[in-house]
């Protein structure tokens, strides 16, 4: 049957409602009822106690929800992790080490590179697990062992809810990695467990915030120039709210890690430029803060996604704060990646651009 978009102008905006159910439906296909714990299927056949270290490769929005896999794999589960993207990856032709794992990430699992790296990797002798939307894709086919986001089809050209569903997943892997590596205590697998657990709540929350993110959208789509700042396990989702900002309305944007900025990017910063934040609170709460003094004294327009007590911090600097529901740290991640790809939304549609199907992009690169 032909999918529509319900009462909704674009499927990117129906797709995006749709976060909270599909993170919720990913996890619940990793976590048991029973016990709250995550578990791995039992034929994924990957002992991640014996795993030298995981190789990740993926392009677009996958591989930033690969680097988020990439920050867990290590802070969380203490595996070496690594990884690039595919068409880089696929000509670096890096060695790879003795049991080493090979992650790809993709919501078609048709990707001409991401599929080349997967090769790539069987030839270099790594197990392979692919997370993908596509049950029956190329990259499900040739890998030892498969994950699969319960996103649904996604039409609109620029990912949404398959980016939060991949990241369900990649969390599921860290936490059982972690607990095969006896990396993290029971009870703090089960603390991250419940946050994981609450987010597709969470998520819903987010979703409410639409009038104060469209508020903003109105002085982002002025702009030319567009910097989104994150550390840790945010620097990649300021990367894909920079992505996605270009796919869909066109304004250039950059997304940077934080403590980078002064290395660059802050030459660039004068009162026309917003530079939005994700600035959940947490270990590196206190940097990024410091980071977007130096922006806000420079005249630059902070625009602030955190939480209450994030926002309070950061009252006397910030042009513009949406405030979000307080996570986990672990999880923040998952939580803001769907602000920023709601604030793409509104600006594409204040510039009037095709919000399904921008210029120039497709849905599946099947082509190198
Ligand atoms: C295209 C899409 C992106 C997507 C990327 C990777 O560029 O426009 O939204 O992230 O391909 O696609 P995949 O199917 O491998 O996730």
């Amino acid at each position: 049957a032909a999918i529509g978009k319900g009462n909704f102008r674009h499927f990117m905006e129906k797709e995006l409602h749709e976060h909270p159910a599909v993170i919720g439906d990913t996890l619940h296909r990793m976590v048991s009822p029973a016990t709250r714990a995550v578990g791995l299927p039992e034929d994924l056949g990957i002992d991640f106690a014996n795993i030298s270290r995981i190789t990740m490769s993926a392009c677009g929005s996958a591989f930033y929800a690969g680097l988020v896999g990439r920050w867990w794999f290590e802070a969380v589960a203490r595996i070496p992790a690594d990884g690039d993207v595919a068409s880089e990856f696929r000509y670096r032709a890096p060695p790879l080490p003795r049991d080493g794992l090979g992650l790809l990430v993709s919501q078609s699992g048709e990707t001409a590179d991401t599929l080349a790296a997967l090769r790539y990797m069987r030839e270099q002798g790594q197990r392979v697990l692919s997370i993908v939307n596509v049950a029956e894709s190329s990259m499900a086919r040739e890998s030892d062992a498969v994950l699969e986001t319960v996103a649904g089809p996604e039409i609109g050209v620029a990912s949404t809810k398959a980016f939060t569903a991949q990241l369900s997943v990649l969390a599921c892997l860290a936490l059982a990695a972690a607990r095969a590596r006896k990396a993290i205590s029971a009870a703090q697998e089960a603390r991250m467990t419940a946050a994981l657990l609450e987010v597709p709540g969470r998520a819903a929350e987010v979703l409410e915030k639409d009038e104060a993110i469209q508020a903003i959208a109105h002085r982002v789509a002025k702009a030319r120039d567009v910097l989104f700042l994150g550390r840790g396990n945010c620097f990649p989702i300021a990367m894909e709210g920079a992505l996605k900002l270009k796919e869909i309305s066109y304004i250039h944007a950059e997304g940077y890690a934080a403590g980078e900025m002064k290395h660059g990017p802050i030459a660039l910063i004068d009162p026309a430029v917003p530079v939005i934040a994700i600035a959940p609170s947490g270990p590196l709460f206190e940097k990024t803060a410091s980071n977007l003094q130096e922006a806000a004294a420079r005249g630059g327009q902070v625009i602030v996604f955190s939480d209450e007590a994030g926002a309070a911090k950061l009252k006397g600097i910030a042009a513009e704060t949406v405030v979000l529901p307080a996570v986990d740290p672990f999880v923040a991640p998952i939580l803001y990646a769907i602000p920023v790809q709601v604030l793409a939304y509104h600006v594409a549609v204040l510039k009037g651009t095709d919000v399904d199907q921008p210029r120039n992009l497709a849905k599946s690169v099947t082509v190198e």
